[in-house]
């Protein structure tokens, strides 16, 4: 949707705290996407990391101790390699991306979680991330409680071991993060899906998500094969 970032691809960022079911609701569309709509291409990929240079910086970050600071900076270098190296050249040629977190996260994590501030951790992120705005945020929105229930524990990283503390900041701002995001990139569609008591199982979730991101696919589909026959 060339309003949103001005390239011709689709790109969707998949967002939620520790435990939302996140990863797999990405597998799910990972098996799903590419069956119904066989005529465009997708690429998987998530921050932070994303490529070898990147994935350098994604242990980093993930396991080292280091400042609220120099964390959200991390973060934004991962985004500053990756962005351009592995969504860009994708979004040009058509393709949708899917991006498993992004910036959005820092928005909620290092700006609230941390007590950074939602404007210095943007000013860390606003050069990497440039014009390049999700066209959709995928939310799941899944309360705190089921979450950290559901939270695996395989190989922790330092988030997963943070106390309640760290997450009560977590989860409200990731509904100041959304306000932001509306003024930072107004033509953002955001789909919130709410599970307050993670009731949902993978299929409902997976429907839902469905019935929201599978119309702005279609016409997105459709945007292009116009713009398409307007050239020839
Ligand atoms: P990952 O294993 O990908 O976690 P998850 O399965 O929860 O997505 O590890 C990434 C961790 O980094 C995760 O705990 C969220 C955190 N994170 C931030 O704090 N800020 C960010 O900008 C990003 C992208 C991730």
């Amino acid at each position: 949707m060339i309003e949103v970032n001005g390239l011709s691809g689709l790109y969707i960022v998949v967002d939620g705290i520790v435990g939302c079911g996140k990863s797999e609701q990405i597998k799910q569309l990972k098996e799903h996407l590419g069956l119904d709509f066989s005529e465009r291409d997708f690429l998987f990929t998530y921050e932070p990391g994303g490529n070898p240079e990147a994935d350098v910086l994604r242990q980093k970050v993930k396991f080292e101790k280091m400042s609220p600071v120099e964390e959200a900076k991390t973060f934004a270098e991962s985004r500053a390699i990756t962005i351009p190296q592995v969504v860009v050249p994708f979004l040009a040629r058509e393709g949708v991306v899917v991006s498993d977190r992004s910036f959005t996260t820092s928005l909620a994590y290092q700006a609230f979680g941390r007590g950074l501030g939602i404007n210095k951790v943007w000013e860390a992120n606003e050069k990497a991330v440039g014009k390049i705005f999700p066209d959709v945020l995928v939310y799941m929105n899944v309360g705190l409680e089921a979450s950290l229930k559901r939270s695996s524990g395989e190989n922790p990283d330092k988030f997963d071991k943070e106390a309640r503390g760290f997450w009560h900041k977590v989860v409200p701002g990731y509904a100041k993060m959304i306000c932001f995001l509306k003024e930072i990139s107004p033509n953002t569609k955001v789909i919130q899906i709410d599970d307050p008591k993670g009731e949902m199982n993978i299929e409902v979730m997976r429907l839902a998500i469905k019935s929201e991101l599978y119309p702005i696919i279609r016409e997105h589909l459709h945007e292009g094969r116009i713009s398409r026959d307007r050239q020839v």
